[in-house]
């Protein structure tokens, strides 16, 4: 079917245009959940460009959760000045330390058991799920939607249609290779699929893209006015 076909096009893009970045395994390699944990908070609010020299320095200085648990919080919080959001400085050193105490110092592979941990909300969940446990999870950020609203052409306005597209985003995500799929999504976001000017000659969806086949990629997706 269409989505089957849509995921395996996705993915064969991804082979052949991911992104190194610092947290992603290489190819072949293990993926380790704390790497990508930390990533995944580091870029909620935070470039990629910005959160990859915090991410180097972080790892080579705390290699492992149990690591990360044990650090003075202030020197955590010195480290992470320049992120903003100390709140979430603050939550990753108690998130370490929940991992330590309550799972001996492995994440959990399951979205509940990742959800009861502090700092850690939908997003984060699914994403760790896709990505460090190769389970199927549906990961939706601000590239996600917006490439979802384009695929299928949804005029609705943000915040309030969050619900639909994630409930789209659903429909498409595939069983085989969870993590890939969702930094696939997210790469497509952010370097073809872009907010201004999106390069649909590159996209491998181009021609299931409603919003492109209407001329409206480039008005999706609608906000409410402020
Ligand atoms: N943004 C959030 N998580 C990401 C990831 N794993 N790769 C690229 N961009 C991201």
């Amino acid at each position: 079917d269409d989505s089957a076909k849509a995921a395996a096009r996705l993915l064969s893009w991804y082979d052949r245009n991911r992104r190194d970045l610092p947290w992603r395994a290489k190819p072949g390699e293990a993926v380790d959940p704390y790497r990508v944990w930390l990533s995944e908070i580091m870029l909620q609010q935070t470039t990629v460009p910005a959160a990859a020299p915090y991410f180097r320095n972080f790892t080579e200085r705390w290699p492992t959760v149990r690591a990360l648990a044990e650090a003075p919080l202030d020197d955590l919080l010195v480290a992470w000045a320049g992120l903003g959001y100390y709140a979430r400085a603050r939550n990753l050193h108690k998130c370490a330390q929940a991992v330590v105490s309550l799972h001996d110092g492995r994440f959990p592979g399951d979205e509940a058991a990742l959800l009861e941990l502090p700092g850690i909300g939908a997003y984060t969940a699914a994403a760790i799920t896709a990505i460090a446990f190769a389970r199927k999870a549906t990961v939706v950020d601000g590239n996600v939607e917006r490439v979802i609203a384009r695929v299928f052409a949804v005029a609705d306005p943000l915040p309030n249609v969050k619900p639909t597209l994630r409930k789209l985003a659903a429909t498409l995500t595939p069983d085989e290779r969870p993590g890939d799929y969702a930094q696939a999504m997210m790469d497509l976001g952010a370097t073809v699929c872009t907010p201004r000017k999106p390069k649909c000659m590159l996209c491998p969806w181009t021609e299931f893209c409603e919003a492109r086949a209407a001329g409206i990629a480039e008005t999706l997706p609608r906000k409410v006015a402020k």
